[in-house]
């Protein structure tokens, strides 16, 4: 018997990540291959068209698991009642534009998303923002829409996840798939904090494999952290493949499930390891049961406690910077 259909909201669908995401979707990477999806997919008017010629090309692949394909520019019909969404659509810095400006460009458009799916979508809906900054575009969206669990709004730190993995582990001469408990801590942005410390490959300490710990802080973290800007700088446009990538990551292990295994994601602060409640900060997590749960207690050190704080003060200015947008 068939599966009654899943509903995914997407933002931005005439963008260059959704030009992956989508796709990825409806061809059963997120949910499996068992189970039908309805794609919901917003973006502006003036996009609307360009949606239509990505829809057309979702029809032609005949995906057997595409239950249907909703096109609008309008929130509370994009957010009705959903399973997930991701909320990739946001507003690119233009010429002359101040990060401020940028701030409050975006708080605007995640205060009118978190409003909608408050009003419209299903209550145990998980959220993941993708469209920067986002971080604080998911404390935004969080804080307009009282009504969900608090922490089921999360944002995307899988990017910075992975490619530290991918450096690690060619660095350890290992694979990615057999470097367990890395952490990236903070914000998606330069002062992110890929944290190696508790890593291991198959029982072995990850840092006594490299034995280099002036690589691991002096290129593998900065690299990490300008990942995206090296990425634009090469191709004239932001990643778009292996942010759609790390966005059905996110998503996949939050609802199958982690066996145990650490993945990064930011999540709405419970007030452990000296970040404020409600600030949207990367933390280490274990997903189970269609829920993530933080890794407790794990120590911090002086190099991290500097690190960790850094990449929280920037988050406190940005939090600060849409005050008067949401309060
Ligand atoms: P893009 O410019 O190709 O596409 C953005 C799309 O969003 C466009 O179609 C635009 O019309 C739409 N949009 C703008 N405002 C909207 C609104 N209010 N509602 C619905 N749709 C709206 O951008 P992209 O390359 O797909 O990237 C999207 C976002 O993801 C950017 O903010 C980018 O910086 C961010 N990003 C985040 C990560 C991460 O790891 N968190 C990684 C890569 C990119
Ligand atoms: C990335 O990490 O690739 C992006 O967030 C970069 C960007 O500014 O879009």
């Amino acid at each position: 018997m068939t599966k009654p259909a899943v509903r995914v909201a997407v933002t931005g669908a005439a963008g260059q990540i959704c030009y992956s995401l989508l796709f990825r979707i409806a061809n059963g990477d997120l949910y499996g291959k068992d189970q039908p999806v309805i794609l919901q997919l917003l973006d502006l008017p003036q996009a609307q068209a360009a949606v239509g010629g990505v829809v057309m090309e979702l029809e032609d692949c005949a995906f057997p698991n595409l239950a249907g394909v909703v096109v609008t520019d309008d929130p509370k019909v994009a957010f009705r009642d959903i399973d997930a969404a991701f909320l990739v659509g946001a507003r690119p810095r233009s010429k002359g534009m101040e990060r401020a400006d940028l701030l409050l460009a975006n708080a605007e458009i995640f205060k009118v998303q978190g409003g909608a799916l408050n009003e419209v979508a299903k209550r145990d809906v998980k959220v993941l923002v993708v469209g920067n900054p986002a971080n604080t575009n998911a404390y935004i969206t969080r804080k307009c829409a009282p009504d969900l669990p608090a922490s089921n709004i999360t944002a995307m730190l899988r990017l910075d996840h992975n490619r530290a993995l991918s450096q690690l582990a060619a660095k350890a001469g290992v694979s990615s798939a057999d470097i367990e408990k890395m952490a990236v801590w903070g914000n998606h942005s330069p002062t992110m904090y890929a944290d190696y410390r508790f890593a291991t490959v198959k029982g072995t300490p990850l840092p006594d494999l490299i034995n280099d710990e002036a690589w691991y802080r002096d290129v593998l973290i900065p690299k990490v952290g300008k990942r995206g800007a090296a990425v634009i700088e090469a191709r004239g446009l932001s990643s778009a493949a292996s942010a759609a990538n790390a966005a059905i990551d996110h998503m996949h292990d939050w609802i199958h499930g982690t066996n145990g295994g650490w993945v990064s994601m930011g999540v709405p602060s419970d007030g452990s390891y000296g970040i404020p409640e409600e600030i949207v900060y990367g933390m280490p997590v274990v997903c189970a049961n269609g829920a993530y749960e933080v890794v407790a207690g794990l120590p911090v050190d002086d190099f991290s406690r500097t690190m960790m704080d850094k990449t929280l003060k920037e988050l406190l200015d940005e939090r600060d910077g849409v005050k008067a947008i949401v309060g």
